[in-house]
């Protein structure tokens, strides 16, 4: 098994280079890869930068060039449902492209000869994150100083698990977002990369996984919230979490 984190941004995977064994990096058509262990297990951590093509085509380089075997997305993303707040942990059940639209020739959503629009995540994956976020959920106060906690709701903070919905547009307008939650009811929040990358590792039969912290509610303050949130918080959240979910593969047998 070797395990690839994948971010859209630096700042979603602050902290976490540095706790890889034996580090070294790897430069691969304008990306750059830091290969490592994590307890004697091979990690990649590599950043997509933002957007779907971005995302799929690390993807693939992360599967073809370094011969991963599992992805976990993490990163930040706009809350979508009810109650689903700042501060909040979303692991994904399954990821949807929201502005996937071939009609009429195929159902809105549905990928062109997938005959599917919905792409599940690896259930023990998932369920490793989430376990994960709780174990962070229970004891932030250890996690994150009194002003962010306090800043950002993270006392607060609940770990969610559904419908993760991506497209390449950065929601910022309270009607937008409440189109989306008219037309996909069940999603839970809006990001760019993570549903992209689910397709990919659909094509290859590599699991995957994905992780977000909600930054921001997806409306007309999104812009706003989103960059001063990444800078105090996502980092942070993906080095524990993703780490949590490390520390326990590694007790499990390879
Ligand atoms: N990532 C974080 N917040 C987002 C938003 N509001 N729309 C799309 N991607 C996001």
């Amino acid at each position: 098994m070797t395990l690839a984190i994948l971010s859209a941004l630096p700042q979603e995977q602050t902290g976490l280079r540095a706790l890889l064994d034996q580090p070294r990096l790897e430069q691969h058509a304008g990306r750059e890869y830091c290969l490592g262990l994590w307890a004697g297990r091979p990690v990649v951590l590599a950043l997509s930068r933002i957007g779907k093509v971005a995302a799929a085509t690390t993807a693939t380089a992360l599967i073809e060039r370094f011969g991963v075997t599992d992805i976990v997305f993490s990163g930040v993303a706009g809350g979508l449902g009810e109650g689903v707040t700042v501060g909040d942990v979303v692991v994904a059940s399954h990821c949807l492209q929201h502005d996937m639209d071939a009609s009429p020739l195929f159902p809105r959503y549905e990928v062109p000869l997938y005959g599917q629009a919905h792409f599940a995540c690896d259930p023990v994956l998932a369920e490793g994150l989430r376990v994960a976020a709780r174990a962070v959920q229970a004891r932030v106060e250890s996690h994150f100083d009194a002003s962010v906690r306090r800043q950002y709701g993270l006392d607060a903070m609940q770990v969610h698990q559904g419908l993760l919905i991506s497209g390449d547009r950065f929601v910022s307008a309270a009607d937008e977002a409440l189109g989306l939650r008219a037309r996909l009811p069940e999603a839970l929040a809006v990001e760019m990369e993570a549903a992209a990358v689910a397709q990919v590792c659909h094509d290859y039969g590599v699991r995957f996984a994905a992780l977000r912290t909600i930054s921001d509610r997806a409306d007309d303050q999104a812009h706003v919230d989103f960059p001063a949130f990444l800078e105090a918080v996502a980092g942070r959240c993906t080095t524990l979490i993703v780490g949590g979910l490390l520390d326990h593969l590694s007790q499990q047998p390879s």
